[in-house]
């Protein structure tokens, strides 16, 4: 099994949005490994809720040992971890799964909602490489954009919303970056009709693009199979072989 088990004191654990909540929990061998698009695996110490559930690792603090999370209130498992304190612990293993392919110089990382979590580690990793990134963030509204404030902190952020208040009106897709400025690679995350867009667009474009895929999952580390996705390969586990995946592996 990868990863590792570590039961972390919770530092911080703050609501950020409707039903959004942002935590901070001390895991020290887990901060020390992870790679921007992995994710912990976490368990609530409650025998009611035996499953563990995967969430995308928001950012590290390796010094300090401290991994942060953004989840969405989506069932009784993720209800009952929004109640936890500060002081209280949580059971953790990871971190599991793939990491965004850091190495191109040009990189846009485009997201929506809750999803947009990886991006945000995956922007402090540019800017730990000596580098300023660039994020493309879509949301409904302005009052739907999520951390927006650290991401401002981290880079260059362009924003379009559906209703106008803020950025360009649309989607992520049609920004007008996209067709004035030549990216290397697109790195995304979100809600899977945008990834699909997105990729079409990096296809149109020529530009590689990654996908961080949020499939269900159960076990976490390839044995259960309830995570697969139809690849150019086969039927591939997200929890193992992704969550993240260059787009052209995938039938979309
Ligand atoms: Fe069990 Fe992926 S969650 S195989």
């Amino acid at each position: 099994m990868s990863g590792f088990v570590e039961k972390g004191i919770i530092r911080v654990h703050n609501h950020v949005g409707p039903d959004i909540w942002l935590m901070q929990i001390e895991l020290p061998r887990i901060a020390k490994e992870a790679k921007p698009g992995q994710f912990v695996h976490v368990k609530v110490n409650d025998p009611r809720y035996i499953l563990r559930r995967p969430i995308s690792i928001a950012g590290t603090d390796a010094g300090r040992g401290i991994v942060e999370i953004i989840y969405r209130i989506v069932g009784k498992g993720t209800e009952a971890m929004s109640h936890l304190k500060v002081g209280d612990t949580l059971d953790c293993l990871g971190p599991l799964g793939t990491s965004f392919d850091m190495d191109k110089d040009h990189i846009v990382g485009i997201g929506g909602g809750v999803g947009i979590a990886p991006l945000l580690y995956f922007g402090q990793e540019i800017v730990r490489m000596g580098a300023k990134p660039t994020f493309l963030l879509g949301a409904r509204s302005e009052s739907d954009l999520l951390e927006l404030e650290e991401f401002c902190k981290l880079g260059r952020v362009l924003i379009t919303t559906e209703d106008g208040s803020a950025g360009e009106q649309g989607f992520v897709t049609n920004h007008s970056i996209l067709q004035h400025e030549r990216f290397d690679q697109i790195s995304t995350c979100g809600p899977n009709p945008m990834m699909k867009a997105v990729a079409r667009v990096a296809t149109e474009l020529g530009v590689r693009c990654e996908a961080s895929l949020e499939n269900m999952m159960a076990c976490g580390v390839g044995a259960c199979l309830c995570c697969v996705e139809k690849t150019t390969e086969g039927n591939l586990c997200v929890c193992k072989e992704g969550p993240i995946f260059d787009v052209k592996r995938l039938l979309w």
